[in-house]
């Protein structure tokens, strides 16, 4: 069952999804379970959000799994996901890579183990036939951590002579960013009922639409994605213009 009218969805269906994964200790602690087991019932949400998206044409899907602040936590719950991310990669890149599905790592790698890092660079390695969803992963990501890092690359540039510092404009600085050579980001969903950004995609949010939900990410399925998806071609994106009904007048 769908709540997307099929004849609206191909013009107003987003190109660039991207997702806070919020609320897997919470979903966990509502059954007196452990966080753990809430952050690996949340790998099933991320199969099935991926798979959502492939069957609705959504051909960029970014997903925040473990922000820049995450190694604030408790060293058993740091241990925890980084094992589940080494087995998620071990065991789901075969049929990632058969559904057509190309994967990135965006974030800071260095601070990762090397067993990490190592599997990260394969799975990037494992680019499919034909790319039908490109699968960007933020891994010790932030958005300022982005920003900085462009910057970065943009002041070796000027300093190698290859740019001259009175052309850096808003694009040729986008230039450098994570996700600069795929669709601009137009929905940006947040599960978990927190409303905040969480250093999350800052650079690219600035005309993102908006989309929270209370539904912890363990329960996030299909459905959940269809009433985002529904909302958002209901939506008129303006970007500071007059849209489509801004009609003639003064
Ligand atoms: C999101 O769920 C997963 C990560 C941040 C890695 P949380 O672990 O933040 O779950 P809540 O927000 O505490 O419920
Ligand atoms: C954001 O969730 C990061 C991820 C989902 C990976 P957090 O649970 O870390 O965010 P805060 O602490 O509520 O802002
Ligand atoms: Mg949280």
């Amino acid at each position: 069952m769908s709540i997307i009218d099929p004849a609206i969805a191909v013009q107003r269906l987003p190109r660039h999804v991207a997702i806070v994964m919020d609320g897997n200790g919470r979903w966990a602690e509502a059954r007196h379970r452990p966080r753990s087991f809430g952050h690996h019932e949340g790998v099933k949400a991320v199969r099935a959000s991926v798979e959502a998206c492939i069957r609705r044409h959504i051909p960029t899907l970014t997903l925040f799994a473990f922000s820049s602040e995450n190694w604030k936590r408790p060293e058993e719950e740091v241990g925890t996901l980084m094992e589940l991310f080494m087995k998620a990669m071990d065991r789901e890149v075969d049929e990632l890579v058969a559904n057509g599905v190309s994967l990135r790592f965006i974030g800071e790698r260095a601070a990762f183990a090397a067993p990490i890092r190592e599997r990260m660079d394969r799975c990037e390695e494992r680019a499919p036939a034909s790319t039908r969803l490109q699968l960007n992963i933020a891994a010790n990501y932030g958005g300022r951590w982005d920003i900085v890092q462009a910057a970065r690359g943009v002041a070796r540039a000027v300093a190698a002579g290859e740019l001259d510092a009175a052309r850096i404009d808003e694009s040729v600085f986008d230039a450098y960013t994570c996700l600069a050579d795929l669709p601009p980001l137009d929905l940006f969903i947040r599960t978990g009922g927190e409303t905040r950004v969480s250093n999350f995609l800052l650079w690219q949010l600035a005309y993102a639409e908006l989309w929270f939900s209370d539904v912890l990410w363990p329960d996030f399925d299909a459905g959940t994605l269809d009433a985002a998806l529904a909302d958002y071609a209901r939506r008129e994106r303006r970007f500071g213009g007059r849209g489509a009904s801004g009609g003639a007048g003064a």
